[in-house]
């Protein structure tokens, strides 16, 4: 019997990335990050050992520090090259939400709408102290970066999908995602058998 654990791998976003469905036991096909030994009905006469596999998001590298400049938007596709998965890394040279970096200024987001999935590669805007996205193509939503993608105006309902960051040295890696990217029912869809 195989128990596979899906779990999300950021170490610094934690308390606000987790969501039940990120916790789920669930006996699917995905693929196998890793193996744990797992105890079930520990301290029973029916206790059984049993393989778990661990299942995360993918830690992708994305870009260089040292190549960024501030309010030039850098584009790539994550958690997969599925659908939706088009998103926008961008130095915005203020504190943002989930921001790394030395002026935590250093953000990414889905590009794909949440109300009715419109196109927003491309829709980064600086006015004054506010870095937004947006306004969508289709309904005019606009989306707030410094506050975790929270919508602003428009016809959204459900904040932009942040993509959760990690620095290392002068790489930084996509790590996560939090919230449910436009179309999916999971954001992990493209994952193989383990
Ligand atoms: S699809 Fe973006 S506001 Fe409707």
């Amino acid at each position: 019997m195989t128990a596979n654990l899906k779990q999300n791998s950021s170490k610094g976003h934690n308390k606000c990335m987790m969501s039940r469905r990120d916790f789920l036991l669930y006996s699917g096909v995905a693929t196998a990050v890793s193996i744990v030994p797992l105890s079930l009905f520990a301290g029973t006469d029916s206790e059984t050992q049993v393989e778990g596999r661990i299942v995360g998001y993918p830690r992708k590298k994305i870009a260089k520090l040292s190549e960024l400049s501030d309010h030039t938007p850098v584009h790539f596709q994550y958690p997969d090259e599925g659908k939706n998965a088009i998103a926008m890394l961008v130095k915005a040279d203020i504190e943002c939400g989930g921001g790394i970096g030395q002026k935590r200024d250093i953000v990414a987001y889905s590009m794909t709408c949440t109300h009715q999935g419109g196109p927003l590669a491309g829709a980064y805007k600086v006015t004054g102290d506010h870095r937004i996205v947006g306004q969508c193509p289709f309904h005019l939503s606009t989306f707030d970066l410094r506050r975790h993608g929270i919508m602003v105006s428009g016809q959204a309902f459900e904040s932009l999908p942040q993509v959760l960051l990690e620095l290392e040295g002068d790489d930084i890696y996509a790590v996560g995602v939090m919230g449910l990217i436009f179309g999916r029912m999971e954001n992990l869809i493209d994952v193989e058998v383990g």
